[in-house]
């Protein structure tokens, strides 16, 4: 397994992440047992970062987690490095509450991550949204305060804007950002990448499939349930979606031609745009993740960069990549 450092002050880790999110939410039904497996496929495979939230089916992640790495074979469960994400405020109906970032909420969130995950320690530890009403050096701070007693690795920030990570890595040492970066999120390269890159913090590429809509395998005709991310995507609307669509038939072709998948094709670009950025990819299959892991052995020549670029140029997506309000939580927007 290739393997790249989470920034100068970061952990090295697998060159592809498993982010865990859709086996317990926002992508409809997941299965457990096969969610188990993937995890224990794809540390067999020598994926190590293991990505998750607490917030993500309002701990049913986690304790998925745990479940997985305690059933995992000898030698495979001390691999795993475990990436959190805290903050985001849920109510018992799935509901979103906002975000909080203050120091005694911070040490909350970690106290219940620990017990769920069955850990001694957090890899890696970032807020999901920076909270608008406290300092970031306050949530910072107080996950710097956890690294000095033990309980954290390392620290990371989450669809932060460029400003923000300044101020945070004036704070502490902070390995990585997490962010959505791919064919058609592209909004890191103007101002925030140049950013992370003068000042050493990795990137945790998430929505490298844009939510499976750039994956090769969606189709227009697909139901949604009401409480899946996509059903209040403007991307997956109408329109937006058969433009988007279009996108991806352009990509088969260059996929077909180098005699890979489209999600390896998309995966690969990622992976091709930096040693410092670490995709993250949703896998809840085997089946997927085997797909997945087939990105690390594309090699993407400048011919097919080029020609990956005309087929789709930055910006050519339709509709933006939250819904309105969710958008305006997004310190990396602004
Ligand atoms: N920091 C943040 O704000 C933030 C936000 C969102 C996510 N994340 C993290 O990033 C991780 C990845 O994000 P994501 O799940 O939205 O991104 P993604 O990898 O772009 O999309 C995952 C979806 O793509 C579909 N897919 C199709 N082919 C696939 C393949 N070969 N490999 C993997 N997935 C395939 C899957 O749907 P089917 O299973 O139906 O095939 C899956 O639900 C999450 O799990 C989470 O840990 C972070």
């Amino acid at each position: 397994m290739l393997t790249r450092p989470l920034g100068s002050t970061g952990p090295r880790v697998s060159a592809l992440g498993l982010g865990c999110m859709g086996m317990s939410a926002l992508y409809g039904d997941a299965d457990r047992g096969e969610s188990i497996a993937t995890v224990h496929a794809a540390l067999d495979a020598g994926v190590t970062l293991l990505d998750t939230g607490d917030f993500y089916g309002m701990g049913h992640n986690e304790l998925l987690i745990r479940e997985a790495l305690s059933t995992a074979p000898a030698g495979l469960r001390e691999r795993a490095v475990i990436g959190v994400k805290f903050g985001a405020l849920r109510g018992p109906d799935g509901s979103w509450g906002g975000v909080d970032g203050r120091p005694a909420a911070v040490r909350n969130f970690a106290a219940y991550s620990l017990q769920r995950l069955g850990v001694d320690h957090i890899d890696v530890y970032r807020i999901a949204r920076v909270d608008p009403d406290v300092p970031v050096e306050e949530t910072v701070g107080a996950i710097a305060e956890l690294v000095q007693a033990g309980y954290v690795r390392h620290i990371g920030l989450s669809e932060a804007g460029a400003d923000t990570v300044r101020r945070a890595a004036a704070t502490a040492p902070i390995a990585d950002l997490q962010i959505e970066y791919s064919l058609i999120s592209r909004g890191v390269e103007e101002r925030i990448l140049p950013a992370t890159r003068e000042l050493g913090v990795g990137i945790t590429a998430y929505g490298v499939l844009s939510r499976g809509l750039i994956s090769g395998h969606y189709t227009a005709d697909r139901r949604l349930a009401a409480n899946d991310f996509r059903a209040h995507s403007p991307r997956f609307q109408g329109d937006n979606l058969r433009h988007n669509l279009g996108l991806v038939e352009a990509l088969r072709e260059i996929a077909a031609d180098k005699g890979v998948t489209v999600a390896q094709i998309a995966i690969a670009w990622v992976l091709a745009r930096g040693e410092d950025i670490v995709p993250l990819v949703g896998a809840r299959t085997r089946e997927r993740l085997s797909e997945a892991l087939g990105a690390l052995d594309v090699k993407l020549e400048e011919s097919d960069l080029a020609a990956i670029e005309r087929a789709v140029p930055a910006g050519a997506a339709a509709g933006d990549r939250y819904a309105e309000e969710q958008m305006s939580m997004l310190d990396s927007e602004r």
